[in-house]
């Protein structure tokens, strides 16, 4: 089993990796816990023991659901089940379970432990790390949330054996990611390694800037890298690109956008078409995508302050750069 630590302010939590690393819930939860409430989803049919009394509430599928109606459904169940502050709330699922099951745990009572048991690639490498929880209003995506740090997360790779194809091709998107924001060669790692190294590099930058500080350059927010035009990818095409694969494209973009500004060379974006090609992604826009649209959309990213706003690479890595001019994005879009 692998064990990376996360440092936040209040205290460090450990990232347990490796096969069976589910079956370890009972010795991550705090002491004193007599009741588990598990928030899961149809469908997934991955079993956790908390070794004591535990109830289990599925969740609906779809980001329709991903709302606070859902997390008011599951805070009146827990609260008829007589839920204390003293119990805990294990969520086990994808992004959308370990979001909103995080968000109702940081609600409930004003906050109880939660413990993240990710299924999914992605949620292992990058949502079920660092605290971000939160559900969608009409309004926007991921609107409403608390940075609630769990107590422990579990990324058991067994259960990612059943995943369909798609979903762990999404997950290698954000795999991808991890390349460019610190110098080490995940290809060249076992699965539970490259997930460690992932968890790790998130684990560094979470510690460094743990509630993303909106100002900060190099803070939390270089997680976003390829995100930008991704976002906007998922909205355009009605989310048919899931959200790694939108954001293999979005790394594409990154680079081609660094380079028409001169932060980096063609050596550093054929590294970036080297890595998306080893995990098999398509780095090309999607046909029949509208450039205007696209240019329109990241220009209301919620993360730009100061007009068309990017995360780059460039000498210093990767950071925020605000204020491109509209003529680059655009030209970088023809470019892939
Ligand atoms: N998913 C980006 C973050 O956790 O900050």
């Amino acid at each position: 089993m692998i064990i990376v630590p996360v440092a936040v302010a209040e205290r460090t939590y450990p990232v347990r990796i490796g096969p069976g690393a589910r079956h370890d819930l009972a010795a991550v939860l705090p002491e004193g816990v007599g009741r588990v409430a598990v928030v899961s989803q149809a469908g997934i049919g991955i079993t956790v023991h908390a070794g004591c009394e535990q109830r289990q509430t599925d969740i609906p599928d779809g980001e329709a659901h991903k709302t606070l109606a859902t997390v008011e459904m599951l805070c009146r169940q827990w609260a008829a089940w007589g839920l204390t502050r003293a119990d805990a709330v294990v969520a086990v699922g994808g992004g959308l379970v370990t979001d909103v099951a995080g968000f109702a745990a940081a609600s409930y009572h004003r906050g109880v432990a939660v413990v993240h048991v990710p299924t999914t690639l992605l949620g292992m490498v990058d949502a079920a790390i660092g605290g971000k929880t939160g559900v969608n209003l009409p309004e926007g995506k991921n609107l409403v949330g608390a940075f609630w740090q769990p107590c422990a997360v579990l990324c058991d790779t067994d259960v990612l054996a059943t995943l369909p194809d798609r979903e762990v091709r999404s997950g290698r998107g954000e795999l991808a990611k991890y390349h460019f924001l610190a110098d080490v060669d995940l290809l060249a790692l076992d699965l539970p390694e490259r997930i460690a190294a992932a968890v790790q590099i998130k684990a560094n930058v979470v510690a460094g800037d743990e509630h993303e500080d909106p100002h900060a350059l190099r803070g939390r927010a270089i997680l976003n890298y390829g995100h930008t035009l991704a976002h906007a990818l998922e909205i355009e095409t009605g989310h048919a690109l899931r959200h790694g694969e939108a954001v293999a494209v979005g790394l594409a973009y990154a680079a081609e956008l660094a380079r028409r500004l001169g932060r980096i060379d063609d050596a550093r974006v054929d590294e970036h078409h080297r890595v998306l090609a080893a995990y098999e992604l398509d780095s090309a826009l999607p046909p029949g995508v509208a450039p205007d649209r696209l240019i329109e959309l990241m220009r209301h990213d919620k993360k730009a302050l100061h007009g068309l706003t990017f995360v780059l690479d460039g000498p210093e890595g990767v950071e925020v750069v605000s204020d491109v001019a509209e003529s680059d994005a655009r030209a970088a879009l023809e470019e892939i």
